[in-house]
């Protein structure tokens, strides 16, 4: 089953107050937006890269600490496609690498190693990964987000691995665009 965008913002307000906090829910929103801008200077479907965004930490309202399983496994059990379920797993990692990731190496089991080594990303899970390290709940550089990574949760063995790889897939983007990424988001100014 697909998902709109429009239904995909309903999916993840139905979960306000269902888990520890709700601040995943504005970040979503964040992503999503964010997603969709890229998506259409792309040439791509901006409505299907918005939902992406939208529910990427749909797992955050289930099981904070496994989000990313928690959110695969909930949207397989409503029924959606493989891709949308797909996103909750791929937003953090980076590179292929369960360990390409901000907080420290990672503690996935080797099915989920396996899984991200494996799969080939498409360039709407690309948008959501460099999406995600730009936004909290306001779209901000990768640079100021990767601080207050590193500030919430620590500098560790993979920190350095995970700021290369972020740096390499703004240029990605930069590349494929022919212009800064940032110049898309004029409101990054105002949150710098
Ligand atoms: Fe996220």
């Amino acid at each position: 089953m697909k998902i709109s965008s429009e239904e995909a913002l309903m999916l993840i307000e139905s979960l306000r107050g269902v888990g520890e906090i709700d601040s995943w829910i504005d970040h979503c929103v964040c992503v999503g937006n964010c997603a969709s801008k890229i998506a259409q200077s792309l040439g791509l479907d901006e409505d299907y890269a918005k939902a992406l965004g939208f529910v990427h930490d749909i797992g955050r309202a289930l099981n904070n600490k496994s989000h990313t399983k928690a959110g695969y496994e909930y949207l397989k059990k409503l029924g959606y496609d493989e891709d949308l379920c797909n996103v909750c797993l791929t937003h953090s990692y980076l590179n292929n690498d369960v360990n390409c990731s901000a907080g420290g190496l990672s503690k996935q089991d080797k099915e989920r190693k396996d899984f991200i080594k494996n799969h080939e990303y498409t360039e709407y899970e690309k948008i959501i990964n460099i999406c995600d390290l730009m936004c909290k709940t306001q779209v901000m550089t990768i640079e100021k987000r990767l601080i207050d990574l590193i500030l919430r949760r620590g500098v560790h063995a993979n920190t350095q691995y995970h700021i290369v790889e972020t740096f390499k897939l703004k240029k990605y983007f930069d590349d494929k665009l022919g212009f800064n990424l940032y110049d898309l988001f004029p409101s990054i100014k105002d949150n710098l």
